[in-house]
């Protein structure tokens, strides 16, 4: 299986509308790879919110709207803010039955009043045992971060530094939400409390965007980077019911089935994304990943391990944190960024000797995760 073609917007706030941003990733998907739609035999879309703040279902009839007279299936998928990957997964698994499919992830979450919007990402909690607490993301988030610090020693300036390292990145990715925004650690450490210990640098933004790519059976040209794993699990909805809030169950038995596909151990991974919808979350998935053992991210932190010139760079492109978490578009972002790096395509934030990706995408609080290895056959 190999990636022909990617293609993404602007990630932020947009005038854009769901439908329009859905259109311009396809189209520049097909266009990265010199495709048309009569080269496509389905079409898979991730996306999370559409129901609930545009009122736009039946999402895959509204895409055949772009091509009319084609009538390839088309499907929606929609798993929280890992509806992009598994968006990506079940592509992977449909290539036994079509040639060629076009994957899509595409979310529009601007424009509605805060609360309305915090109310909608909450539906991804448990009715019963979270919503009705009032627990949403930022909190149950807050509530990780808390027992992983009391747990490990990690202090809230590791988290600053991560935030940091995102901004950072996201200055040399013209298209990331944050682009072009001067961010410092005085900054950080002062922004307000959203969900003590996280700040508001500690939070992924509100975002607008979509992200496409084309996957195959065959390869055709060298810019084409091959897809050596996919895993998906799953786990409870709500932290209540797990045992352990500082490791997701369903990210480790995903990355130890990805790893068995693809025939390596975590330390051949070059380059990773991982999904830091909050800071806490990307100690934790450097642990799940196998990157490092339990409680030992933090030094990986301090030692700048992860940055771009570290040993394994993380979040290349700004992350969630600062590249955007256009929810259903985040998945199939993260395929695009490591796509970018493996053709050696990621212009001045190009990672350096780089042959083995990992994407790490998570739907609501460790309920979904979902794992793809890329690799470059090239070199
Ligand atoms: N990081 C850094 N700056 C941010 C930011 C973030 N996450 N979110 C907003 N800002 C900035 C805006 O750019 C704006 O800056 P400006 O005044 O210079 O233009 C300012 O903060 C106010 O923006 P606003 O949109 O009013 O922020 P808000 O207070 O309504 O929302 C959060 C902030 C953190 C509550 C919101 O981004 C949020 O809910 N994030 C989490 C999303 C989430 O849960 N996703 C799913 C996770 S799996």
């Amino acid at each position: 299986m190999y990636v022909l073609g990617i293609g993404r917007t602007q990630f932020g706030v947009l005038d854009n509308s769901l439908l329009g941003l859905a259109s311009e990733a396809i189209l520049k998907s097909l266009k990265d790879c010199k495709l048309t739609i009569n080269d496509i035999d389905a079409i898979y879309i991730g996306n999370f919110l559409g129901g609930i703040l545009q009122n736009q279902l039946h999402l895959n009839s509204a895409v055949a709207s772009f091509f009319p007279n084609t009538h390839i299936p088309i499907i929606r998928i929609e798993t929280a803010c890992a509806s992009g990957g598994v968006a990506f997964h079940q592509a992977c698994l449909a290539l036994s039955r079509y040639n060629r499919i076009l994957v899509l992830g595409v979310e529009k979450m601007t424009g509605y009043d805060g609360v309305l919007t915090s109310k909608a990402i909450a539906s991804a909690g448990d009715v019963e045992l979270d919503q009705s607490q009032g627990l949403g993301f930022p909190s149950s988030y807050a509530l990780i971060a808390r027992k992983y610090m009391s747990e490990s020693g990690a202090t809230i300036d590791d988290l600053s530094k991560i935030s940091f390292k995102a901004h950072h990145n996201a200055n040399k990715n013209e298209l990331a939400h944050f682009f072009n925004k001067e961010v410092s650690y005085q900054k950080i450490k002062e922004s307000a409390t959203v969900s003590s210990p996280l700040r508001l640098f500690d939070c992924s933004p509100i975002s607008d965007g979509a992200a496409a790519v084309v996957i195959s059976r065959e390869r055709y040209s060298e810019r084409d980077i091959e897809i050596i794993a996919s895993s998906l699990k799953t786990d409870s909805i709500s932290l209540v019911q797990r045992k352990n809030i500082t490791s997701f169950t369903a990210a480790k038995l995903a990355a130890e089935e990805a790893y068995s596909m693809a025939k390596i151990t975590p330390d051949q991974v070059d380059i990773a994304e991982v999904h830091d919808c909050f800071t806490i979350s990307e100690m934790i998935a450097m642990e799940d990943l196998g990157f490092c053992k339990t409680g030992e991210s933090k030094e990986w932190i301090r030692n700048g391990k992860t940055e771009l010139e570290g040993s394994l760079p993380i979040n290349t492109g700004g992350g969630l944190k600062a590249n955007g978490h256009p929810i259903g578009a985040t998945g199939v972002s993260q395929i695009c960024e490591i796509v970018t790096q493996l053709r050696g395509e990621a212009g001045n934030r190009q990672v350096k000797n780089v042959k083995i990706g990992l994407t790490h995408n998570i739907g609501g609080v460790g309920g979904t995760a979902v794992i793809h290895i890329l690799k470059n056959n090239n070199n």
